[in-house]
């Protein structure tokens, strides 16, 4: 009776508690976000839900937000669609986020996509994979956008993330668009074309999980915002020196010997190198790996390494994460290691400091103290099939899908942090996974897709998130795309040739090597001027190598929108959205004031839209337009890369170009003048190698120019200047 009574009691409750909460799925059952917490000036952080046991990126990033430099920033607002922000917390351990966008807003960003900048329209689901078109499946999908209208969004969790950015309609929506019939009957008017997509009023997350952090930024620009996002990351990558050198990555199976004749086929063609990469050749065992020495093809690595060094060229070897039953150290590494293997290789949990331990242990010694500069990470990315399952387990307890989110990332902080800045030696890197939260490291990430416009977008979709990207140079149809591939690399965060499978040289196709040669010189001396804005990137989180998005501010600058005619054959639903969008990213800005405009595949002529403002062309100094389309082509540049500079500028180079950075010290400046007005310039040196910058070790001038004269500002003079003397060289007459 009793028992009857109780179990009527609870069943009323349930009734009832599902009456309650039962949603009528109106935007008004969502929660309004009200707990944004100021973190800086424009910074914003906000946990919905439970937020103690998540794993968020920014955990995982270098160095501790830049709040000082952050507060140097004006003190910008939480925008009206940070403030009108709602969420849900589903009983079922998922999460929405619920973020009104205006009609004409455009979202763009989640890290390193190929296809273009904008995802308005877009499902994506983010995560760290090979890359794939249009779905959020990338080597880095960092969970962050920028919108037009002047606000970002970061997602601060390793959960998986389904983003629907302005596509899928509430019911109760206020801008909900017109029905329109498909089908009318041919004397009615419809008010406009059937729309597959409708565009939507938010952007709306889809997280799994009991909490979420969201950071929002502010700022006075879209540059100004990423800027901000960078610096809440700890600022951007510094890169030493010589890793903004020329790159060579020989074939995989070469030895010493063959390594050594190779850097003499350098000097001989008056080539620069700087860094030689080995492949997966160089290991004992691979792939899984045992990170030990092939003695059979290096047989004294120590005195190999040596000798490179004295050279002034670095050695970055290849590894995967994945270690081979030949290892000194799988025994170790065993217990410490995911339920799953990969490529037959144990998968170490690096979230445990012990595993770290093991595994540096073995680095330091064996790569680390002989003078090994770097490593290219492989192979942390998926496929699914190729990597552990979802279901895998750890033993610190990470879920499967955080470790594969954040695997690109663990492996960063631990060899950045525990190797080399704690024995104060900076490193350039690669790696194939990174995510949010990780402008801060000097990786660059490559891929083993090659479309040349894709590469060419890469470079600026990676500028919107805090990646750096290396758009190498592996192979190519004929000498034309070999030329215009090695001008895309040389105009980029790290200039790679990666001759592993190809086995190519820079003077593969001998009748352009005279132009290969001259677009690697040109690289070096523009040195002075790159490493700069790395120091720009560290400090004030501005990218050295950006979309011009981020330049020109504005969304319509970057992208042209047309409404498509349905077919309804072939393509009923118009490609799955309403617009068709084009966007121009084959422009790109490196450094703050040269403008690239590179020809792609094998173009020796293309259209250039300049933006406002007077743009000089580089080599000659003339005023190449303000605001219109011109046409540029190989024979006027002489088969360099199309480039232009901002009017006004300075841009501070070497005057005659070096084949090592090591023979930029005591080198003379020259600083270019473009255009008839006068800018001004920074000059940032330092060791080029150590982390003493950190500590205020460095050199900065301002220079500008004043009765024709240059004029030297010294902001900042710690030690005596790296460069023997600058002298102004005017470029326009
Ligand atoms: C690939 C990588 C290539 C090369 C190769 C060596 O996964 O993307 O660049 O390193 O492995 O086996």
């Amino acid at each position: 009776m009793r028992f009857a009574f109780i179990l009527s009691l609870l069943k009323t409750i349930l009734v009832v508690n599902f009456v309650i909460a039962a949603p009528s799925g109106n935007i008004s059952d969502l929660k309004p976000i009200t707990n944004w917490q100021k973190l800086a000036n424009g910074v914003y952080v906000s946990g919905l839900g439970k937020t103690d046991k998540l794993y968020r990126y920014s955990d995982l990033a270098g160095e501790a937000p830049k709040i000082a430099a952050l507060n140097k920033l004006t003190d910008t607002p939480l925008t009206k669609a940070l403030k009108n922000a709602r969420y849900r917390l589903n009983p079922d351990h998922k999460i929405m986020v619920y973020i009104p966008t205006e009609p004409d807003e455009k979202i763009y960003g989640y890290g390193l996509q190929f296809d273009k900048t904008m995802r308005s329209g877009k499902v994506i689901e983010l995560k760290v994979d090979h890359y794939s078109k249009d779905g959020g499946s990338t080597h880095a999908p960092v969970p962050f956008y920028i919108s037009s209208k002047g606000y970002g969004v970061f997602f601060n969790t390793a959960a998986y993330l389904k983003i629907y950015n302005q596509v899928c309609n509430r019911k109760d929506s206020q801008a909900l668009p017109q029905e329109v019939d498909r089908n009318p009957p041919a004397d009615e008017k419809q008010p406009g074309p059937w729309l597959a997509v409708p565009p939507s009023d938010a952007v709306e997350a889809y997280v799994q999980g009991d909490g979420i952090e969201l950071v929002g930024f502010t700022g006075t620009s879209l540059q100004d915002i990423v800027a901000r996002y960078n610096l809440y990351s700890g600022g951007g990558a510094m890169p030493p020196l010589w890793g903004l050198g020329f790159w060579h990555r020989t074939p995989a199976s070469f030895s010493a010997d063959e390594t050594e004749q190779e850097i003499a086929d350098f000097k001989d063609h008056n080539i620069p190198l700087d860094v030689i990469g080995l492949e997966p050749g160089w290991q004992s065992k691979s792939y899984p790996c045992t990170f030990e020495w092939q003695k059979k093809r290096f047989p004294d690595p120590a005195t190999f390494t040596q000798k490179l060094l004295d050279d002034g060229i670095r050695l970055n070897l290849w590894v995967n994460p994945y270690i081979s039953k030949h290892a000194r150290i799988y025994k170790d590494m065993y217990p410490l290691s995911g339920s799953h293997t990969v490529w037959l290789g144990i998968a170490p949990d690096y979230m445990l400091p012990e595993a770290r331990k093991v595994l540096l242990d073995q680095h330091k010694t064996d790569h680390f103290d002989i003078g090994i500069s770097g490593y290219k990470i492989d192979e942390c990315d998926g496929y699914d099939f190729w990597l552990w399952p979802d279901h895998a387990t750890f033993p610190s307890g990470t879920p499967a899908e955080v470790m594969r989110q954040t695997y690109g990332m663990q492996l960063q902080r631990m060899i950045y942090k525990e190797l080399y800045q704690k024995n104060n030696r900076r490193t350039y890197s690669k790696v194939r996974a990174s995510n949010g939260a990780a402008s801060n490291y000097p990786f660059v990430i490559y891929s083993d897709s090659y479309g040349h416009d894709q590469y060419v977008t890469g470079i600026s979709a990676a500028s919107l998130g805090g990646i750096l990207w290396c758009p190498e140079i592996r192979s190519a149809k004929n000498s034309r795309e070999w030329i215009n591939r090695m001008h895309t690399t040389c105009l980029s965060p790290m200039a790679m040739l990666n001759a592993w499978a190809s086995k190519t040289k820079p003077w593969t196709y001998e009748e352009s090597t005279d132009a290969i040669r001259r677009t690697i010189q040109l690289r070096m001396k523009l040195l002075p001027y790159l490493y700069t804005a790395f120091a720009r990137y560290n400090q004030d989180g501005i990218p050295p190598v950006r979309s011009m998005l981020l330049e020109t501010g504005e969304a319509k600058a970057q992208a042209k929108s047309e409404t498509r005619k349905l077919d309804s054959e072939v393509d009923p639903y118009g490609d799955g959205f309403h617009q068709k969008i084009t966007e121009d990213n084959t422009l790109y800005m490196f450094g703050p004031d040269i403008l690239v405009a590179p020809f792609i595949n094998s173009q020796i002529e293309r259209k250039v839209n300049l933006p406002s403002g007077n743009w000089y062309d580089f080599y000659t100094g003339k005023l190449a337009g303000n605001g219109n389309t011109i046409v540029v082509t190989a024979v006027q540049t002489n088969d360099m890369p199309p480039l232009f500079v901002r009017g006004g500028s300075l841009i501070p180079m070497l005057k005659a170009p070096v084949n090592r950075t090591k023979d930029m010290r005591g080198a003379a400046i020259e600083i270019r003048h473009y255009g008839h007005k006068y800018g001004s310039c920074q000059l940032y040196e330092d060791d080029t190698t150590s982390f003493d910058y950190m500590k205020g070790n460095y050199n900065l001038y301002e220079f500008s120019v004043k009765d024709g004269e240059l004029v030297q500002k010294k902001l900042k003079q710690d030690s005596d200047s790296f460069y023997s003397g600058f002298e102004l060289r005017e470029m326009t007459q």
